[in-house]
């Protein structure tokens, strides 16, 4: 788990991103689709188009998950218990591209953070979005 140092960096960076997370999300989703194209599969309903909707409404939820889980950093299977649910069972996302995803996110932080996303935050945030992606993905067996 993180120490005390790396969730007060996840949660400093958190506070710049939460006024833009639907932006922010939207972005990491258009780099996640470019990048590893198969992941579009599990959005054949959105629009994937430059800026819409769908992808401002996912992007944001999907950031706002992040951080509701990074002020519940000592209790995160129960925090996403109800999303851990969903993605197993119900959407069935392939475990592989989790890593893809928070890949990705770290570029988007890296980009409109450059001061904020040192060597020491962007290790924090690796840890983070691994133990997030651990728990949305241990309901597969
Ligand atoms: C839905 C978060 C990883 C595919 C969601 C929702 C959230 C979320 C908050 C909306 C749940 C709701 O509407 O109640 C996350 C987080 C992730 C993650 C925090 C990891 C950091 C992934 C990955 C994929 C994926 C890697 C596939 C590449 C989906 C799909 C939906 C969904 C297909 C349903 C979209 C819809 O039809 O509205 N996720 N997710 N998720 N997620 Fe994830």
């Amino acid at each position: 788990s993180l120490s005390a140092s790396e969730i007060a960096l996840v949660q400093a960076l958190w506070t710049k991103i939460a006024p833009q997370a639907d932006q922010l999300g939207a972005e990491a989703l258009e780099r996640l689709f470019l990048s590893f194209p198969q992941t579009k599969t599990y959005f054949a309903h959105f629009d994937l188009s430059h800026g819409s909707a769908d992808l401002l409404a996912h992007g944001g939820k999907i950031f706002n998950a992040l951080g509701n889980a990074a002020s519940h950093e000592n209790d995160l299977a129960s925090t996403l218990s109800t999303l851990s649910d969903l993605h197993a069972y119900n959407l069935r996302v392939d475990p592989g591209n989790f890593p893809l995803l928070s890949h990705i996110i770290q570029v988007v932080l890296a980009s409109h953070f450059p001061d904020d996303f040192t060597a020491e935050a962007q290790s924090a945030w690796d840890k983070f979005l691994s133990e997030v992606s651990t728990v949305l993905t241990s309901k597969y067996r």
